[in-house]
């Protein structure tokens, strides 16, 4: 968030565009600001601004080469996963790319930090006028109606001719921030009230509700090596006192008080008043820390101080992830967007370097959306809406379920088909099996050729958590994630104590290998947009992917 006090409203003047740096060449425009956001007035000339400029890539589909070599069973590289620079070289821009930009910016005074290992992405600390000038573009201060908060953007801009085949996106620029997605949808019963019962019984899930129906190990994980990192937004912070209680309630087995680590990013923080304890946070610390029995979990809080949320924080998480020399294998995100919200190159970008950390080996899970086929929350649509990053063919979107003997789709949970990315090869046979079941239906209302998602699920309904203090059960494919994350936690804990390869990016394994060591999940349908939705049918569907865990059948497809 640029902060209210460095920004100076002036009347509008003539803007210098399209300047003395040569002739340039629209990137993207918009008609307006989004809903939400007042346009309030021009930003005055001497306006710090920080850029973060996409350089073009150099070899993506190297990198997705390299991926699928090391992540598909079959291949004899399986587990052989790259180092942190050979995942980075195939990122990195070519040598053109870097002296183009480098005189270019050398030209107009400016300074670039990477911010990455690969340099794909740089900083320039630049000014509203120069920016103007320099992009042909047009920054004005908008205010978010409901948080109050003001943004620089500009509802269009160029790049300059001299190196528009090498940069990608400038931001910010036409790409409005959100503030508040996929946060957990709750259930009825909202009120707080007093803890229930821990049962194995699933009227309610609790930790051992999980455990029984997908029978996850309660004893503890060994290899301290072995973490699981959870992303948190929006300024909704993990409660240790909440995460106590609830193990103490749900998890006599263990301490209560096992913990979590913290890390954090652009000012992030985790304030520990009860008051500041997040529902999103609590839930997924507490369904990490209470089902990943053992595995260090380390909360990820990712603040604001050089984003203006969500699609530029997983900006500003990914290339902090990619600068570790060790980052956790598994990473768990309850936060998402609509696909046609975002710039495909924007998406695109975060896609790659989603498949640099895979090619790393590290398993990305994200929540697949509460809206049904509307996508990451109810809207009016008259075609479906995809998620992003559900869409993306390099992480694993999990879906959710209720309910047992059996399992049914959960409604909310988001499904569907990606127009960014068309189905890889790894679902290829997946995705026609079920357009062959849905024939004529829909046609029109989603991409056929398109990356269908999700590709797994788990429950997803009535979870039991603390937080604030008080019990309380809330719902959304948010609870999803997190329990798919420490499953996979748990079997690379038990694969890095035998020697091998942690599992890596999912995708692959889990549409051959271990297809069958899921239930599959053939009752419940996901509406939205004025339709039923997609249908959950035998193998996989756009509801709930390749079905639900089976811990034991798992580690048999892992080689353990
Ligand atoms: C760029 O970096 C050089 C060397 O560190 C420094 O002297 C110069 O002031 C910087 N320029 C800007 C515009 O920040
Ligand atoms: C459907 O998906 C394909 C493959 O990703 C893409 O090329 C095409 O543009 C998409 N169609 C629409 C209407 O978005």
């Amino acid at each position: 968030m640029v902060s209210a006090g460095l920004l100076k409203v002036i009347a509008l003047s003539s803007l210098a565009a399209y300047s003395a740096f040569g002739r340039s060449v629209p990137k993207s425009r918009r008609d307006s600001a989004p809903s939400g956001f007042t346009l309030t007035g021009t930003a005055s000339s001497d306006t710090p601004l920080t850029l973060k400029i996409a350089l073009t890539q150099s070899n993506p589909s190297g990198l997705e080469e390299a991926l699928y070599d090391v992540s598909t069973p079959s291949s004899a590289n399986y587990g052989q996963h790259l180092s942190k620079d050979e995942a980075a070289s195939y990122l990195a821009p070519t040598s053109e790319t870097s002296s183009a930009v480098n005189a270019w910016l050398q030209q107009n005074g400016l300074n670039a930090t990477a911010m990455n290992p690969a340099g794909d992405w740089i900083r320039v600390q630049t000014t509203v006028g120069q920016a103007n000038e320099l992009f042909g573009a047009s920054y004005s201060v908008y205010v978010h109606e409901s948080t109050g908060k003001q943004v620089l953007r500009t509802l269009e801009y160029s790049i300059p001719e001299e190196i528009k085949s090498h940069v990608t996106v400038v931001h910010p620029t036409v790409m409005f921030p959100k503030y508040s997605i996929l946060s957990p949808v709750f259930s009825a019963q909202t009120q707080k009230r007093g803890l229930p019962r821990a049962d194995a019984s699933c009227s309610t899930v609790t930790p051992a509700c999980l455990q029984g129906l997908y029978g996850i190990p309660t004893t503890a994980a060994t290899e301290s090596s072995n973490t699981l990192g959870v992303t948190g937004y929006g300024n909704d912070w993990a409660n240790q006192d909440d995460l106590e209680s609830f193990l103490s309630q749900y998890r006599t087995d263990i301490s209560a008080s096992t913990t979590y680590s913290l890390e954090t990013l652009d000012g992030g923080s985790d304030p520990q008043s009860s008051s500041d304890a997040g529902v999103e946070a609590d839930l997924d610390i507490e369904y990490t820390v209470g089902i990943a029995t053992g595995v260090p979990v380390t909360f990820i809080s990712v603040g604001e101080s050089n984003n203006d949320g969500d699609l530029d924080g997983f900006l500003d998480t990914i290339n902090y992830l990619l600068d570790q020399d060790s980052p956790p294998q598994v990473i768990t995100t309850s936060y998402g967007d609509w696909e046609p919200d975002i710039d495909e190159a924007m998406a695109d970008n975060l896609c790659n370097a989603y498949a640099q950390l895979g090619a790393r080996g590290v398993s990305i899970m994200f929540a697949s959306g509460d809206g049904g086929v509307s996508g990451v929350q109810d809207r009016d649509c008259t075609t479906f809406v995809p998620e992003f990053p559900s869409g993306c063919p390099y992480i694993t979107s999990v879906g959710g379920t209720t309910g047992t003997n059996p399992e049914t789709a959960v409604s909310f949970s988001g499904g569907g088909f990606s127009n960014y990315w068309a189905t890889p090869s790894y679902q290829a046979n997946a995705v026609s099996g079920y357009l062959d079941y849905l024939g004529s239906t829909y046609s029109g209302l989603y991409n056929a050729s398109g990356r269908g998602f999700p590709d797994v699920a788990t429950q997803a309904q009535d979870f039991e958590i603390v937080t604030g203090g008080a019990a309380e059960p809330v719902s959304g494919t948010s609870c999803a994630s997190p329990t798919f994350a420490s499953i996979i936690s748990l079997l690379n804990d038990e694969l890095i104590a035998a020697g091998k390869s942690p599992l890596g990016f999912l995708n692959p394994w889990l549409y051959s290998t271990a297809a069958s060591a899921l239930t599959d999940i053939t009752s419940g349908d996901n509406p939205g947009c004025n339709t039923d939705g997609f249908s959950a049918t035998t193998g996989w569907d756009p509801v709930t992917g390749l079905g639900t865990p089976v811990f034991s059948k798992l580690k048999t497809a892992a080689g353990l």
